[in-house]
């Protein structure tokens, strides 16, 4: 049977419809970069908009919008004070039984979160916002202690929407708590009770993805100093090394990892956050394309077997 424009719309909620939104201009993005130069009309403020970092080249007017990429450190503080935050109100509902705040809820309410006893186990929500904010914190402790930025920028409406984007993926997660109210809504007594098989699978993941996007982000910091640990330089040079060999940008490869984990977390059948997924999938495979392009025509001795993204495929 074909399912009706209402039924549709109903799973359709306002979040499912920002990463809905998100995913198809990021796979358009994608697309529009595989058709051959010289098809399409080329723009320079689209080109502008998808590309940050070292795949940026573009005329000079562009550049008034420019911002540092080293403000990246921006987006984590955000998201560690922002998650933070919405972690703290998560944890006092649930061993202090506190409602959320009024202005919370309704938050959460007009961006689709279930009124119904039923559905997420609240557990899963609860680890999938911890992992999220220990995320934002150890990629806050890379950008002020690790990589070493050079003088790249970001446009001005990339930089928004990375502040913006914490912010929308912390709510993401906490729609998904079942509530009662403006209570959380906890089947049985214990929360550790609710423990399945899939939290410690997608645990497992999510730390194994980390550490090797830590690693990644160690060995591209580690090309611009010495072996004293100095910063020598600021050039872009051929990385080597872990996940390296296998593709050009692990790091993006590890951060879809990280996602997937936390889909893994969530026990596998949430809609909404597949579809965070599928927008993390489209972008980081964007900027990994950009990336591996770059390498190319830049190093004449750049590995042949990598890939761009995912190993031995893309
Ligand atoms: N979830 C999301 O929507 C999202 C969006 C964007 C990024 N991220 C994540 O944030 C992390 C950082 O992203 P990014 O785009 O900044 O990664 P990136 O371009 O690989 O840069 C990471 C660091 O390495 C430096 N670097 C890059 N290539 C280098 C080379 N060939 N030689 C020497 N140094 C080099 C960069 O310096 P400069 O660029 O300053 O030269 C920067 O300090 C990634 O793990 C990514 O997955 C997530």
């Amino acid at each position: 049977m074909v399912p009706s424009l209402g039924a549709a719309l109903s799973v359709l909620s306002p979040v499912r419809a920002v990463w809905l939104t998100l995913t198809a201009a990021f796979l358009l993005a994608l697309l529009l970069q595989l058709v051959p130069p010289g098809l399409l009309p080329s723009c320079a403020i689209f080109q502008d908009l998808i590309r940050y970092g070292k795949t940026k080249s573009r005329p000079a007017i562009c550049r008034s919008f420019d911002v540092p990429k080293r403000y990246f450190s921006h987006f984590y503080i955000i998201s560690v004070l922002w998650n933070g935050f919405l972690l703290w109100c998560l944890t006092q509902s649930l061993f202090l039984g506190s409602p959320f705040p009024n202005w919370l809820h309704t938050l959460l309410r007009n961006l689709g979160a279930a009124q119904s006893p039923e559905g997420e186990l609240v557990l899963s929500a609860f680890l999938v916002l911890a992992f999220l904010w220990l995320h934002s914190l150890r990629r806050l402790f890379e950008c002020l202690y690790v990589s070493v930025f050079s003088n790249a920028s970001i446009h001005v409406m990339q930089y928004c929407f990375g502040l913006v984007y914490y912010v929308i993926i912390g709510l993401t997660v906490l729609s998904q708590v079942p509530m009662d109210g403006r209570n959380v809504y906890v089947v049985g007594k214990n929360l550790l009770m609710q423990t399945r098989w899939f939290h410690i699978l997608g645990t497992m993941m999510f730390f194994w993805s980390s550490a090797h996007q830590y690693k990644c982000h160690v060995i591209l910091g580690n090309l611009r100093k010495n072996k004293a640990g100095v910063v020598i330089h600021c050039n872009h040079r051929i990385p080597f090394g872990d996940w390296f060999e296998y593709v050009s940008s692990p790091n993006y490869l590890a951060e879809l990892m990280i996602y997937i984990s936390l889909a893994v977390t969530f026990g596998f059948h949430n809609v909404t956050w597949w579809l965070v997924v599928t927008y993390v999938f489209f972008s980081q495979a964007l900027w990994a394309f950009l990336s591996h392009k770059f390498y190319k025509s830049k190093f004449a001795s750049y590995p042949k077997h990598r890939k761009a993204f995912l190993p031995f495929l893309f």
